[in-house]
């Protein structure tokens, strides 16, 4: 068996990929619900990637946290969706400014990483939100564990060579590659597909999404999700590209399908309906809230996936 030594773990990093091969798993084609998405959190109600954003998620029912990792200049990992800190960071201008990869984690950690957010939603602004600080995906693990279930986008990878190898790393430290492999408790997620090819040499067993950007008119997805296939066992598609034929060409493929970012009740409902696997979305009450009055409206998937145990 390969499993997570504390003596070892370099050496565990190169075993974990052995035994035998097993098949990526995503929990979602086995529960009768769609899988809530709290996207940077619960982002439309705290500031974003923080601490506090995500025990509000959580709180509100998301099934998984999502996570944009960026790396700072010493090397840290970090969660931060833009590639700088002005929108999201207040302090010190020579600090808190500026790409974050030009900035050391020390310096960052001076930032403020929640008065944006009460200045840009006085009406949901909380005092205590001026505390709140960037977040590292080592603070991350340290704070959850194995307890809830991470979703994790390598942001801009070609900026930060090595990213994929970094982050399996610190998952064997908090010992969570196996509950990923297993049960699909972290989702690896990317715009990138050498991102997640990368990760995919790491260890063929972690379950990797595929982000998409808006599909072109007259663009033949059956033969991107054949493409997608051959790596990855899901597709995060914009909202605003799917339908049911959307959903059912990728389910043919025996890909998952969790489009971005849900955040209006109408959508909800209708991609609820057309038969989406999961949403990323700002508001998981309200996503919560949708599902719950629709009951269970995925349909059951007409392609058996045997290989994913579903
Ligand atoms: O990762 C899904 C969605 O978050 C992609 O868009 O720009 O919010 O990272 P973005
Ligand atoms: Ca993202």
């Amino acid at each position: 068996m390969c499993r997570p030594s504390r003596i070892l773990p370099a050496l565990f990093a190169s075993l974990a990929a052995c035994g035998p091969p097993t098949t990526p798993r995503i929990p979602t084609p086995y529960v009768s619900d769609v899988t809530i998405i709290g996207h940077r959190g619960a982002s439309g109600l705290a500031p974003e990637h923080t601490l506090a954003s995500y025990d509000l998620a959580l709180r509100l029912g998301a099934a998984y946290i999502e996570q944009d990792l960026q790396r700072t200049k010493d090397g840290v990992l970090v969660i931060l969706h833009d590639t700088t800190l002005d929108r999201t960071m207040r302090g010190p201008l020579a600090s808190c400014t500026g790409r974050v990869a030009d900035h050391t984690i020390d310096e960052v950690r001076r930032c403020d990483a929640g008065s944006w957010f009460n200045a840009h939603a006085p009406e949901r602004a909380r005092r205590a939100y001026a505390r709140e600080r960037i977040v590292t995906l080592e603070d991350l693990f340290a704070r959850y564990r194995d307890s809830v279930r991470y979703y994790i986008e390598t942001k801009n990878p070609e900026d930060a060579p090595g990213m994929e190898r970094q982050l399996v790393a610190m998952m064997d430290r908090f010992r969570l590659r196996e509950p990923a492999a297993r049960e699909g408790r972290v989702l690896i997620q990317s715009f990138s597909a050498r991102s997640l090819r990368t990760v995919r040499a790491i260890d063929a067993r972690l379950p990797l999404i595929q982000l998409m950007e808006r599909v072109p008119t007259g663009a033949d997805v059956g033969a991107i999700f054949d493409s997608v296939a051959t790596y990855a066992q899901g597709v995060g598609p914009n909202r605003l590209d799917v339908d049911a034929a959307f959903i059912a060409a990728a389910h043919a493929r025996c890909l998952v399908v969790h489009p971005y970012t849900v955040n209006l009740e109408d959508d909800m409902r209708r991609l609820a309906r057309a038969g989406v696997d999961g949403m990323f979305t700002d508001f998981a009450d309200r996503l919560r809230g949708v599902l719950a009055q629709l009951g269970r409206t995925r349909t059951p998937l007409a392609t058996r996936c045997p290989r994913y145990g579903w």
